[in-house]
This record gives C-alpha cells, sequence and structure tokens, in this order.
C-alpha cells in the first residue's frame, strides 16, 4: 500500500510535476509511422504527458510536433492546412514550419520583423522502425535516439500497434511486470492465440499458480524472475525486463516473437499501451502479421481512433457462456482486452492506499521505488537512467534451470540483446 501523496507522484506526468519532469528525460512513442504516412497529409492530435499537441509531415518528409493552438487566437491546427512547406491555421492563414516557427502572417507587412517572433513551443520528432518518437524535455539534456530491438531489427521482423487503455499508466504498467496473473486471467489463452500455444512453457505457466518472485536490479531498471515448478529438481524461470519508466517485456514463448509493451501517459486518466512483436532472427510469418492485424497475441482490434472495439461501454464483449465452457478466465476474449479491461475496471487512478500487496507483488514494489527515487533524485540534480542505449538493448528470458541455479548466473548474457542472436526460449 502507498500513501495518498507517494501515488500521486507515480500517476501524475503533466508539466512540471516529478514523474511529468522524469518522462520527459526520455522519447516516448508518440504515433505510429502509419499515422503520418504520407507528405502533406492530414495533421494528427497528440496528448502526451497532458500536453495537447499537433504533429504533421511537410512537403518535404519532415515531421513537425508542436502546440495544438495557433498563437494568433488559440485556433486548433488540427483544422490547418498542410501546404507547401507548413502547416497553415485556416482562421486567418498564419503558417507555421515543422519547428513551430511562424512563416507566413498575411496581415502583417512583409517588411515586419513579426513573424520572426512567433514560435509555438515544438520538440523533435523522429523515425524509428515504425514508429515516431518524441522527447518533450531540456534540448540539453536529449538522450540518444531510441535503441530498442524491435525498432532495430531488419524490416519485416517486427510488428507494433497501439490502443487506448482508459486509466491511469502505472496501473497498466503494474500488469506488465506482474507474471503471476498469466496463470489465472490469460490460462485459456495459452493454448489457444496463435501466438502464444504450443510452448512447453504454457504448461508449466498453468502447472503452477504460485510463483515466486526474485528481483534483481539491472542496468537501467529491473529484471523480474518469475520461478514455477518444471521437471523434477528444475525450475521454469520467466524474466521480464522493465527499462525505467515505462518499457516491459514479456518472456518469450517457444519460437513465437517476442512481445512487449510501452506504457505511454497521455493525461492522468489514460494511456497509451503500446504493443510490439518482434523476432530476432527471422521475419514474421504472414499467418503471424494476420493474427496481430486480426488483434491476437497482445494485439487487439480497434477502431479508426485505436480504442479497442471491446471497451467498457460495451462490458468488453463480456461471454459468460465461453467462460463456462473454459475458453477464457475472465469471460473477456484476447490476451490484451484482459488485461486492459480490469485494469480499467479499478477506476482512472486506483487508490493505491487501499491495497493489499502480497509476496508476488514484489516487482511492483520494487518498480516504484525506483520509480519514486529516481523521480525525487532528478529533482535535485541526478540524471535518471534507462534513456542510454545499453539501458535499452534487453530482452525478455524464458528458461528452465536446474533448482540449485540462480536465475541471474543461469541466464548468463540471455537478456542482452545481440543482431542475429536467437532469443533465450522455451
Ligand atoms: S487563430 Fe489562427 S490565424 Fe487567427
Ligand atoms: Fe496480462
Amino acid at each position: 500500500m502507498l500513501r495518498t501523496e507517494i501515488n500521486e507522484l507515480l500517476t501524475q506526468t503533466g508539466p512540471g510535476t516529478p514523474m511529468g519532469d522524469l518522462f520527459r528525460r526520455y522519447w516516448q512513442p508518440v504515433l505510429l509511422a502509419e499515422e503520418l504516412s504520407a507528405n502533406d497529409g492530414p495533421p494528427v492530435r497528440v496528448k502526451v504527458l497532458s500536453e495537447r499537441l499537433i504533429a504533421f509531415r511537410d512537403s518535404e518528409g519532415r515531421y513537425g510536433l508542436m502546440d495544438e493552438f495557433c498563437a494568433h487566437r488559440g485556433v486548433s491546427l488540427w483544422f490547418g492546412r498542410n501546404e507547401e512547406g507548413g502547416l497553415r491555421c485556416p482562421y486567418h492563414g498564419w503558417k507555421y514550419d515543422y519547428t513551430g516557427q511562424a512563416i507566413e502572417v498575411p496581415s502583417e507587412p512583409e517588411t515586419s520583423n513579426f513573424c520572426a517572433n512567433v514560435k509555438l513551443k515544438s520538440y523533435p520528432l523522429v523515425r524509428r522502425g515504425d514508429v515516431l518518437w518524441a522527447y518533450l524535455g531540456d534540448p540539453a539534456r536529449q538522450p540518444p535516439l531510441p535503441e530498442w530491438e524491435f525498432v532495430t531489427v531488419p524490416e519485416g521482423q517486427a510488428y507494433t500497434s497501439k490502443r487506448l487503455q482508459e486509466c491511469n499508466w502505472l496501473q497498466a504498467l503494474e500488469g506488465g511486470i506482474d507474471s503471476s496473473h498469466v496463470s489465472f486471467l490469460h490460462s485459456g489463452s495459452l493454448d489457444s492465440d496463435p501466438l502464444f500455444k504450443g510452448s512447453r512453457g504454457n504448461a508449466y505457466n498453468k502447472g503452477d499458480l504460485k510463483p515466486f518472485f526474485e528481483v534483481v536490479d539491472y542496468e537501467g531498471g529491473l529484471l523480474i524472475g518469475a520461478r514455477r515448478n518444471a521437471e523434477e529438481g528444475h525450475y521454469y524461470w520467466r524474466v521480464t525486463p522493465w527499462v525505467l519508466p515505462n518499457f516491459t517485456m514479456v518472456p518469450p514463448r517457444g519460437d513465437h516473437p517476442v512481445h512487449g509493451h510501452f506504457w505511454v501517459p497521455i493525461d492522468d486518466e489514460n494511456c497509451w499501451a503500446w504493443s510490439f512483436d518482434y523476432h530476432p532472427t527471422r521475419r514474421l510469418t504472414e499467418t503471424e502479421v494476420a493474427a496481430m492485424r486480426a488483434g491476437m497475441g497482445v494485439h487487439s482490434a480497434n477502431d479508426e481512433n485505436y480504442r479497442p472495439l471491446a471497451n467498457r461501454d460495451n462490458d468488453y464483449l463480456m461471454d459468460r457462456e465461453a467462460q463456462r465452457r473454459g475458453e477464457t478466465y475472465s469471460g473477456i476474449k484476447g490476451i490484451a482486452l484482459q488485461d486492459s479491461s480490469l485494469q480499467e475496471s479499478m477506476g482512472p487512478i486506483v487508490d493505491r492506499t487501499k491495497e493489499r500487496l502480497v509476496a508476488t507483488d514484489a516487482g511492483i514494489i520494487k518498480a516504484r521505488q525506483k520509480l519514486r527515487k529516481a523521480a525525487l533524485a532528478l529533482a535535485e540534480g541526478v540524471e535518471p537512467v534507462g534513456n542510454r542505449p545499453q539501458d535499452q538493448k534487453v530482452r525478455s528470458v524464458a528458461i528452465v534451470l536446474p533448482a540449485d541455479q540462480s536465475f541471474v548466473e543461469g541466464i548468463g548474457e540471455a537478456m542482452i540483446a545481440k543482431p542475429g542472436v536467437p532469443q533465450t526460449t522455451v
């Protein structure tokens, strides 16, 4: 359980908050590349860390991300005309380039210096993999570009999606580092979802409902080991990396692609659940990509605004008959919606003063401590970790080890992402 003020510290990420300042030290995924697919295409609204922004791609393919509202009288530039090297406000024709600099103010004489003094707040927006990344922090502290393996593998080896999750980012993240719920909530999906089934690990997952957690510090965050019984004298370990502040990976199953998430605050009551799949050594098959597009595995079927079709307005299409037949444990179809339905059910910001944590929540407890420490330390001038390339070259691991071996010793360098090297998986 947490005191109210600590819960607030961890969950509030708007400008000027300690956790908001921490988030502003990292490149965050804000758009899929497909959302700005053409030069001079429609601008797209971006709300991230409680800031309302507009993104566009200019005539030369440069990405701009800036204040959503026109500097003249505050019109939303979502209504803007994206033309000839800039975004023009349709009200009185003020035009901005991709850096937010005003380049035309038609009412003012061309000889005046008016334009030069008008600039919207703007942030860098860059493409890496299928994702557009933004950095909202101090330009002097801008870290190197993201080096996560899912955006650096060769073309065709990764697939990324996003879905709206209508709750605070932290309760979504906490689901990502809580391996113990898999044996319950996702038990019906392990052997039916095409992106999960067929792995030997599934049987261990379902056979041992009381995993033992061991959590160790690692470069950019934590390695969270969940130990379950395997064959006589052996344990099955699922090792989940968490990298500050909001990156998690799911341990692999068989030769399936590996998946992971970013949990990106939109505001304090909503977040984007970014979900990626990649295979370190091969292209994804057509069947795999079709399953991902259809919303299987860690993905979901969404409307054109990336809100899941099964959502809280329709009770997530709860099917109690399927639950009774044993096809789903909670009655909700699909791993992503199984997670978000329950996390949204806690309310927009769960009251952590009322929770009763147990041993299987060890990863969650440690991650909260680290987040709090990092936010408070940053306020004292100590730069955080997790934004350096070496922190990001990380993988999840699934492995069977002799009972007397620690997981840290047993996995060796398996949690380090190395180009062309297969993942360690069961
Ligand atoms: S409000 Fe945008 S040009 Fe007047
Ligand atoms: Fe889950």
